[in-house]
């Protein structure tokens, strides 16, 4: 398995490129299913996920063309779409298993041939993470679903009935399932406790493009009308705001200077404000954010996930990493999943001061120094918070199973590389 090298100690500055949103990526390629017209999207990152979700859909008949593309200054991905008739509505486990968000092929299935056979995801690294909030809605739409071997067998006569759903809690997946299986299904469906974050607001924005007819994008209640068919459309995906908020932090944390090009600011509210409560300097221009640390003290500063636009439970562990050498205390408290601290074993290996307490939060106090060591961590966004780490550390850290980081984070080396990092890829083949 590949590994990663990093020799601490740099200060980071330049530019750094932000790609196509992963999060937001997913669920787009799985709404090409509800037409039988092409759906052709750009902007689109580089990324195993994406390879991932893209064999589910030629499994499942899609004709997939890639192209190499170059968007807004960067080297991106062109990918069209088109499902002219699906010649499988079954979700096999091997492909679930490598990827949970392949459950986003359930609604539109459902919504376009009244059935689907999706594997039941399982827990994963960061928490049990069931699909309950999807599967409720679904039933409350008509669909019979029964779960039998492991598998979510879904079906309905017909077309599914729009209707009142009110989520129990805010979820980001079962938002875009029921989006997607809802501007399909006959009358309005309304969808209150809605998640709002900007990939859903992507979703639907393609969605719409394709003749759908949703209100209240961006807000917690969706109104969809049905319609009975949609059409081909091109679609350009919204920028990674988490990518961009890893970035953010590698300035901080090595107190350096870099400039995200094509980093929205307004999906990055919450870490932004933290930045600046922390001492960093943060310039919003049209096109990119500038994130200037040089020269600064950082002071620890309390972070708690929440849903958007509270601050994300995919930017915890990298701003816990950058607390590790701020000054004094802060709590890091978790609320969305209930096993996310799975990189402070690791980081404490490096020399870092931490405790957590229960499940939900941590206290970490800032050290002088942190010394690069061994580490791995078990799902992506831990990944690059030990990644963030060894940017600072004294000495030699490597980061193995690379594959995590692989699957959200585009080039890594090579745009860390371009800021000034002294980091390298070890292929598992090559001699150290
Ligand atoms: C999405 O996961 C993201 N994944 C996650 O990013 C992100 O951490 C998460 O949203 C929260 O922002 C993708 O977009 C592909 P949820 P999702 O449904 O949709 C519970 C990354 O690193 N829940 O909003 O699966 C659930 O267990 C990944 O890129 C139920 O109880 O998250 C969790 O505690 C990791 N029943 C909470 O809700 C359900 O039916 C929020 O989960 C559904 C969810």
């Amino acid at each position: 398995m590949d590994r990663i090298k990093i020799r601490g100690g740099k200060v980071l500055e330049g530019k750094i490129y932000v790609s196509g949103a992963k999060n937001a990526a997913l669920p787009l390629i799985c709404a090409s299913l509800l037409t039988d017209e092409t759906i052709t999207l750009t902007n689109m990152p580089a990324l195993s996920d994406i390879r991932a979700m893209n064999a589910l859909l030629e499994q499942l008949g899609t004709q997939i063309d890639e192209f190499d593309d170059f968007v807004d200054n960067h080297a991106a991905k062109t990918y069209s779409y088109r499902t002219k008739e699906a010649t499988s509505l079954v979700a096999p486990y091997d492909y679930v298993r490598k990827m949970r968000a392949s459950y986003y092929v359930l609604g539109p299935l459902l919504a376009r041939y009244g059935k689907c056979e999706l594997s039941l995801p399982g827990g994963c690294a960061i928490g049990a993470r069931p699909m309950d909030i999807h599967l409720a809605a679904l039933e409350q739409m008509g669909a019979k679903i029964e779960i039998k071997n492991g598998y979510i067998l879904a079906n309905v006569d017909g077309r599914l009935k729009g209707s009142h759903i009110i989520f129990p809690g805010v979820s980001v997946g079962a938002t875009c399932n029921i989006l997607m299986a809802a501007v399909l299904a006959e009358g309005e469906t309304v969808l209150e406790n809605a998640a709002k974050e900007p990939e859903i607001g992507d979703l639907a924005n393609l969605l719409n493009a394709m003749g759908a007819k949703i209100e209240g994008i961006g807000t917690a209640v969706l109104r969809i009308e049905g319609v009975e068919k949609l059409h081909g459309a091109k679609h350009k995906v919204i920028a990674d705001r988490i990518e961009a908020g890893s970035y953010a932090v590698a300035a901080a944390i090595t107190r350096g200077k870099i400039e995200l090009v094509n980093a929205q600011a307004k999906t990055l509210r919450r870490p932004l404000q933290v930045l600046k409560d922390m001492g960093v300097n943060v310039e919003e221009t049209e096109t990119s954010l500038i994130i200037d640390a040089k020269g600064c003290e950082l002071v620890g500063k309390d972070i708690m996930t929440e849903p958007f636009p509270g601050f994300p439970t995919d930017l915890q562990a990298q701003f816990l990493a950058l607390m590790l050498t701020a000054k004094g205390a802060a709590m890091v408290t978790e609320t969305i999943f209930e096993n996310r601290f799975m990189h402070v074993p690791e980081l404490l290996r490096m020399g870092a001061n931490i405790n957590v307490h229960g499940h939900a939060s941590a206290i970490v106090r800032g050290v002088k120094n942190l010394s690069g060591a061994q580490v791995m961590a078990t799902d992506l966004r831990a990944s690059f918070a030990l990644v963030l780490a060894g940017l600072v550390a004294e000495g030699e850290t490597v980061v193995n199973r690379v594959y995590h980081l692989d699957r959200g984070y585009e080039r890594l080396e090579e745009k860390l590389r371009s800021v000034g990092a002294d980091i390298e890829r070890v292929k598992d083949n090559e001699e150290e």
